[in-house]
């Protein structure tokens, strides 16, 4: 008996990975957090499987689910939203499972991030701009945040910033995030990327308040940073016609001339 935690993806039931499908598929028993895991997910599980949504419920109810699922020799479909590697409790459970000595797999799954930057048509790394990405959070009621792991610390650097679970508190993101990139820098909030509902509004960081207004809470992102504007950078080396490299040798004397490809 395995539990199998499996990143569900950020919304749209085509974003699971086949791995996933298949193992949900197997899995006589699933337990999901149905805040953010669709419905149509379910439809994977084979007829007659247990469907459990763990929204309501505390980590010792769902280890008590999971010790009887492995009582009964049943593998169980864990489905996390988006990718489990981040905001997705699987640290926690995984501890409990060890302790329990029960095995599991882990199966990963495209994060919100990477669908809000699909919505928009944009690459977060964009050379000369910015060329890292900062997943982040705001503290919220239920968890602070590591002291040096501040917004204005993670602005200083001028990378692309997805900030998750914040939208209650865009008025401060505004705020901590404007002296490192100045009123106009860019920013997007995506919500409920890859859902049927998905929105998206633009501004920058002097305007996006008033541009969201109340409506929207929660489930969306919020990106910042230079590379949002999706102008003003430099094309990569990588594809420019004269750069010396592996698969595009430019004379007989370049140290890729001899290369053997068999290695790689
Ligand atoms: C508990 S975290 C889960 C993150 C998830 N593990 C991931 O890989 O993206 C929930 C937060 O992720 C973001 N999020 C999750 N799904 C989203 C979506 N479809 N569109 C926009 N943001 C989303 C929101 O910031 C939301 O508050």
């Amino acid at each position: 008996m395995t539990v199998h935690f499996i990143g569900a993806g950020p919304g749209a039931p085509d974003l699971l990975t086949l791995r996933a499908r298949d193992l949900i598929a197997a899995c006589p028993v699933c337990l999901y957090a149905g805040s953010l895991v669709p419905e149509a997910i379910l439809a994977h599980c084979p007829p007659g499987a247990a469907q459990v949504n763990t929204a309501s419920m505390s980590l010792d109810e769902i280890m008590e689910r999971i010790s009887a699922a492995h009582a009964a020799g049943q593998d169980v479909a864990r489905l996390h939203s988006g990718d489990l590697s981040v905001w997705s409790a699987m640290g926690e459970q995984m501890r409990r499972l060890r302790d329990l000595g029960i095995p599991v797999s882990v199966t990963p799954g495209v994060p919100s991030f990477a669908a809000a930057a699909a919505a928009l048509g944009a690459e977060l790394t964009l050379p000369g701009l910015a060329q890292s990405v900062v997943l982040t959070r705001t503290p919220g009621r239920a968890s602070s945040m590591p002291e040096g792991e501040t917004l204005a610390n993670f602005a200083a650097t001028g990378a692309t910033l997805a900030i998750h679970l914040s939208m209650q508190n865009l008025a401060r993101v505004v705020a901590d995030l404007t002296p490192a990139y100045g009123p106009g820098c860019p920013v997007a909030v995506v919500y409920r990327a890859s859902w049927p509902d998905q929105q998206i509004i633009r501004g920058a960081l002097s305007d996006i308040a008033d541009r969201v207004g109340e409506g929207i809470s929660r489930t969306a992102l919020i990106l910042v940073g230079p590379a949002l504007a999706g102008e003003g950078f430099d094309e990569s080396c990588l594809y420019a016609a004269d750069y010396d490299r592996r698969y595009r040798p430019q004379t007989a004397d370049s140290p890729w001339a001899s290369w053997s490809h068999g290695d790689d």
